[in-house]
């Protein structure tokens, strides 16, 4: 019998290709999304890449009031665990709204624990982030760093959650949790049908890059050319989008074996630290496109550097990522020529 997971925000961007990694898998997928910030079609071409339907139960999980419904789709078969990926993600909205990032984001977890209580289900893979860690650690960073400060109301959503299930875990030690710390996904599926979609201008590197490539922007401003890195400009751990899918189905994988509860906390990068000029440079060179930039003032709450070590994810999971910088690019810019306005172009 194949394994059923539920996969919460299954129509984003990371869900989407953790659905395709799953069906890959042999695992039945059944995905909870409300397509808030994100598109029916991404599942209809998960199923075409996947070779299997996904399920879909169409609700915003952060809603108490759709706890019943959610709960009597999922009680229909065996549930096997959730990856939990839905909730709102912009930095800088949940510094104008923390509100409705404390709301949605929180409650979705809160109710997922409800739902899957009530299902008799007990493992939940968590979204994470690498945000979850403050200022004043030493790179590359492990998952006992010194500093667990995020700078924002996002980032505090992920570090409330992590905690959120950590007491569940402490609660009951029947719960498997691993939660997730993601360093800066990127690219898309290879075949350039699934990727990242953002609304409006985008806010992180990689979109607004390709952007820029494809077009529909002018140039790309730097944020900093003056800190304390090799070149001056930022350093991030980018990770294959497609790594990180195989991550959460080795992290499940890892909690089925366990003979019983537990929780842990892992990095998911590459474990490399790459600038942001030299992340210009790799897109110019796959794309064969110029990006024109210019540098600005550094961006308020950004760090100099910043990179995983990534010795657990390959202890607890046997996992480590596969992909470099250029197949990163190329897989980015692939999406973006066949997408040039995403879902809906
Ligand atoms: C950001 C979020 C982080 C979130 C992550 C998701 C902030 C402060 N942090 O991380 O909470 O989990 O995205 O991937 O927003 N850069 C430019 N020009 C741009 C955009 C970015 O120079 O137009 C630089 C940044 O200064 C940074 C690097 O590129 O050095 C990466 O930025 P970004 O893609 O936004 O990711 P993070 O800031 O690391």
């Amino acid at each position: 019998m194949s394994l059923h997971i539920l996969v919460t925000g299954g129509a984003g961007y990371i869900g989407s290709h953790v659905c395709v990694a799953l069906l890959e898998g042999g695992y039945q997928v059944t995905v909870i999304d409300n397509f808030s910030n994100s598109h029916p079609e991404a599942l209809e071409r998960v199923a075409k890449l996947g070779g299997g339907a996904v399920t879909l139960i169409e609700a915003d999980l952060a809603d108490e009031g759709s706890i019943d419904f959610i709960r009597q789709q999922v009680a229909e078969r065996p549930v096997h665990g959730a990856i939990h990926l839905a909730g709102l993600k912009a930095v800088g909205e949940s510094v104008a709204k923390p509100a409705l990032y404390y709301h949605t984001n929180i409650n979705a977890t809160l109710n997922l624990i409800e739902i899957m209580g009530a299902v008799g289900s007990n493992t939940i893979v968590f979204s994470s982030s690498a945000t979850v860690y403050g200022e004043g650690n030493k790179n590359p960073l492990t998952e006992a760093a010194v500093s667990y400060a995020p700078t924002n109301p996002y980032g505090r959503t992920k570090y409330y959650n992590e905690n959120i299930l950590r007491d569940l875990y402490i609660s009951n030690n029947d719960w498997r949790i691993a939660n997730l710390r993601y360093f800066n996904p990127v690219g898309a599926h290879p075949s350039g049908l699934i990727g990242e979609d953002p609304q409006g201008t985008p806010n992180n590197l990689f979109p607004y890059i390709a952007q820029v490539a494809v077009g529909r922007r002018e140039k790309l401003s730097v944020f900093g050319g003056d800190y304390p890195t090799r070149d001056g400009s930022g350093v991030r751990d980018y990770i294959h989008v497609q790594d990180l899918a195989s991550g959460h189905v080795a992290a499940l994988q890892f909690l089925h074996n366990q003979q019983e509860g537990c929780t842990a906390d892992v990095n998911l990068g590459t474990g490399k630290g790459v600038s942001v000029f030299e992340a210009i440079s790799a897109f110019e060179r796959v794309s064969s496109r110029a990006i024109p930039f210019e540098v600005t003032a550094r961006r308020p709450g950004d760090l100099a550097e910043v990179y995983a070590d990534v010795t657990l994810a390959r202890q607890l999971f046997d996992w480590e990522a596969k992909y470099d910088l250029e197949q990163m690019c190329a897989d980015h810019w692939r999406w973006q020529m066949q997408n040039p306005s995403g879902y809906n172009g």
